[in-house]
C-alpha cells in the first residue's frame, strides 16, 4: 500500500484498530489481524468535540417518489452524514442488489376481484397498526435533522404506525417512548459487558418498548467505503441517549455501549429472561438461522441486510425472504426490509412471506426535509401507494396477499 492511501486508512477509526492490532501481533504475519471494531467501540477522545447540525426544515412534503428525497437530502446535509445515510458496505452490491431484485419480482393482479376499499390494517405482536409499515432502526437521526428520533417518533405518532428505536439513537429512549405514546419497539445492538446490557434492557421496557429487536448481522463493522473517504467520524456531540446514565464522561459512556462481537444464541435467551418482553432477531438471511429462532423460542424474524450495510455480498433480502418463509411456516411474525421504496415493494414483500414492512433511508430523507411533517409524509405516501396497489391487484386487505399475486421472476 502507498503511503497516501496508507494515509488515508489511517483516519478513519475502524481502520485504526484493525492497523494497531495488527501491527502489535509478532510474527505479523503469523495471526490474522484482528478484525474491524463495531460502531459502538471506535469512539475516540475529541469525538464529543466533533461539530455536526442537521438540517432544521419542519415541513410537510410534496413526495412523487422516495429517489427523489435522496436528491434533495443530499443538497441540504452535510456531506459526511448524508453520505452516512446512502451509503452501503464495501462494493455496494447488496444494496443495489436489494432494490433491482425487488424490481424484478413482478405483481400480478387479479382483476375483476370486486374490491372497494382495501383494508390495510394489521396486528403485529399484539400491537394493532393502521397499515402495515414501520421505521426501521437506524442511529443517530441527528445526522438528518436537529430533532433526532424525538422528531421522528412524533411523525410516526401522527400517523398510528409502530417505529423501531436504535441502541445508537442520540435521543433518550425514554425521550422517544414520551413523543410517541403509540406502539414501539427497541433495537438491540447487545453491549458486551452485561451490566451495561441489563441497565439498557431494563431502561427499555420500563419506557413502555414491546418488544426487543437485537440485531445480529453487524458484530462488527463491514468497511463502509464513502465513510472512510470522507474521514467520517460519529459526531459525538449528537448524544447517545442511551449511554449508561452512571458515567457523565460522554466518550467513556459510549465505549462503555461496544456490543457483543461473539453473540450468539445464549445472548438472545439472555435478552428474553431478563426482560420477558417478545425477542424479534434481525438480520435473517437464511431458513437455518429461523428455524433454530422458532426452535429457541424467538417471537419474531427480522428478514434484512441491513440495507447493504452489513456483510457486502450477501443476497437482496427480497430473494431470502420466500425460503424464510416456507421455514416459519406462519408460526412466528416476519418483519421484512431493505429496499422498500414504494408501494410495490411493500405489496412484493406482503405477497412473499412478510407481516410488516420496514423502511430505512427515506424516513431518514423525509426527517432531513422536514422534520417531523416530513417523516409522516414519508409514511402517508407509502400508505397511500400501497393502498393503490392493493386496490388495483384485487386485495381486500392484508393477510389476502399472498404469492398468488407474483407472478414468476424475471431472470
Ligand atoms: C441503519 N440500520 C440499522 N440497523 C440496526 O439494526 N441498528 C442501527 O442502529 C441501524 N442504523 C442504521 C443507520 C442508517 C443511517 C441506515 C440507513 C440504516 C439498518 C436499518 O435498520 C434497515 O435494515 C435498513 O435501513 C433497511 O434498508 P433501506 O430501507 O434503508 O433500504
Amino acid at each position: 500500500m502507498d503511503d497516501i492511501k496508507r494515509r488515508d486508512l489511517l483516519l478513519t477509526g475502524t481502520v485504526v484498530a484493525a492497523a494497531a492490532a495488527a501491527a502489535a501481533s509478532t510474527p505479523a504475519l503469523a495471526q490474522t489481524p484482528a478484525p474491524a471494531g463495531n460502531a459502538r467501540s471506535n469512539i475516540q477522545p475529541g469525538d464529543e468535540l466533533i461539530p455536526y447540525e442537521g438540517s432544521k426544515e419542519v415541513k410537510s412534503l410534496r413526495i412523487i417518489n422516495t429517489a427523489e428525497l435522496e436528491v434533495e437530502a443530499e443538497k441540504i446535509l452535510p456531506r459526511g452524514g448524508f453520505d452516512y445515510i446512502q451509503s452501503g458496505s464495501g462494493a455496494e452490491y447488496t444494496k443495489r442488489e436489494n432494490i433491482r431484485a425487488l424490481e424484478a419480482t413482478p405483481i400480478e393482479p387479479h382483476f375483476l376481484s370486486g374490491v372497494l376499499k382495501p383494508d390495510l390494517t394489521v396486528n403485529i405482536l399484539g400491537s394493532n397498526l393502521p397499515f402495515p409499515i414501520i421505521v426501521a432502526p437506524m442511529g443517530s437521526h441527528g445526522r438528518a435533522h436537529v430533532s433526532k428520533e424525538v422528531g421522528t417518533a412524533t411523525g410516526v405518532a401522527a400517523t398510528g404506525t409502530l417505529m423501531i428505536l436504535s441502541t445508537v439513537s442520540n435521543s433518550s429512549l425514554e425521550d422517544v417512548a414520551r413523543a410517541n405514546p403509540g406502539p414501539k419497539w427497541m433495537q438491540i445492538y447487545l453491549p458486551a459487558d452485561r451490566g451495561v446490557a441489563r441497565e439498557l434492557l431494563q431502561r427499555a421496557k420500563a419506557a413502555g418498548y414491546t418488544a426487543l429487536i437485537p440485531t445480529i448481522d453487524t458484530t462488527i463493522q463491514y468497511p463502509r467505503e464513502t465513510n472512510i473517504r470522507n474521514n467520517f467520524r460519529t459526531p459525538l456531540s449528537l448524544g447517545r441517549g442511551n449511554a449508561p446514565r452512571s458515567e457523565s464522561d460522554p466518550v467513556r459512556a459510549a465505549r462503555m455501549m461496544a456490543s457483543k462481537t461473539d453473540l450468539n444464541w445464549d445472548d438472545i435467551a439472555f435478552i428474553k429472561q431478563e426482560t420477558n418482553l417478545p425477542v424479534v432477531i434481525k438480520g435473517v438471511m437464511s431458513p437455518v438461522t429461523a428455524t433454530r429462532a422458532i426452535e429457541r423460542g424467538v417471537d419474531g424474524v427480522y428478514v434484512s441486510n441491513h440495507g447493504g450495510r452489513a456483510l457486502d455480498g450477501v443476497s437482496a433480502s427480497i430473494t431470502a425472504l420466500p425460503r424464510v418463509a416456507d421455514a416459519v411456516r406462519g408460526r412466528v411474525p416476519i418483519v421484512f426490509d431493505s429496499g422498500v421504496r414504494r408501494g410495490q415493494d411493500v405489496f412484493r414483500a406482503l405477497a412473499l412471506g412478510a407481516d410488516v414492512v420496514a423502511v430505512g433511508r427515506p424516513v431518514m430523507y423525509g426527517l432531513a426535509l422536514g422534520g417531523h411533517l416530513g417523516v409522516q409524509s414519508v409514511l402517508e405516501y407509502l400508505r397511500n401507494d400501497l393502498y393503490i396497489v392493493m386496490q388495483l391487484a384485487g386485495t381486500p386487505d392484508i393477510k389476502s396477499i399472498t404469492r398468488d399475486y407474483i407472478a414468476p421472476r424475471i431472470a
